[in-house]
């Protein structure tokens, strides 16, 4: 049994869809979660540089006593992941994007991934597409533009339709009838992509798989919390904190920290 917090940390607000399924299935777990803005987006940096920003929030996190830390950033994830595993004692949580769910229950055998340049260029996304989906044609789709937009506040824009209008053509070409989620910001954009996209077309992203398995983590490591009560959330921002209160409608404190 463990009271410590359980750290969470995203190169900005989108994490806060994991946050959320994290809360809903572990509400007796005290949670801290980092919000990089400042640095964001991470999708065009280097490995070098998502390696470095994910060392600075582990380490902040580890301060606050964290027992567990959920990377809840696909492209820290996919670039990060190894070397916060050699290099540090708690065990990490990752979330890569779901391709072998797309990938096993595609009818029309063409699923699509929108995620960041640093997710689809890495090695572990390459790995994992070339061991599930290999037999499906993968229409890959940089979301340019899109983290950004969410940082700022215009998650329901013109702007965003439009850029995302842009990006989904190309998988209605090719009749995906999957699409991937392979950024954590993009949960978000449900309600417009279901909005832009045939009925047909499911969306997936591994939210609900992160929970689940932040909890069995925990429960193998018997580092879950014998609380009986919830407590309250903390949310540290370098930027600004507007577009967290909007994201997270809950009773959390929310307070800006320089990271
Ligand atoms: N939420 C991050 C992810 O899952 C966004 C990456 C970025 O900042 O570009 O990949």
């Amino acid at each position: 049994m463990s009271k410590q917090p359980i750290g969470i940390f995203d190169s900005g607000v989108g994490g806060t869809s994991i946050w959320k399924e994290i809360h809903a299935l572990l509400p007796y777990e005290h949670t801290i979660y980092l919000a990089d803005s400042k640095n964001a987006p991470y999708g065009p940096k280097g490995k070098e540089r998502i390696i470095e920003l994910s060392i600075k929030n582990t380490e902040l996190l580890l301060q606050q006593g964290c027992k567990i830390i959920v990377v809840a950033c696909n492209t820290a994830t996919t670039n990060a992941i190894d070397y916060l595993r050699t290099n540090y004692k708690v065990p990490f949580i990752g979330i890569e994007p779901a391709i072998k769910p797309a990938a096993l229950n595609t009818k029309t055998n063409a699923i699509g991934i929108l995620a960041t340049k640093g997710t689809l260029s890495s090695a572990l996304f390459s790995q994992t597409s070339t061991r599930f989906a290999s037999d499906v044609k993968v229409i890959e789709q940089e979301g340019d533009g899109i983290v950004q937009l969410i940082e700022q506040g215009k998650l329901y824009s013109e702007e965003m339709r439009d850029l995302l209008s842009i990006y989904l053509q190309p998988m209605r070409d090719s009749h995906i009838d999957h699409l991937v989620l392979g950024c954590t910001h993009y949960p978000y954009l449900t309600p417009l992509l279901l909005d832009i996209l045939p009925a047909n077309i499911k969306i997936i992203d591994s939210g609900m798989a992160v929970a689940r398995q932040t909890k069995a983590i925990l429960e193998k490591n018997d580092l879950l919390s014998d609380r009986k009560s919830t407590p309250e959330p903390e949310f540290y921002t370098n930027l600004h904190t507007n577009v967290l209160n909007d994201l997270v409608k809950n009773k959390a404190k929310i307070e800006f920290l320089d990271f």
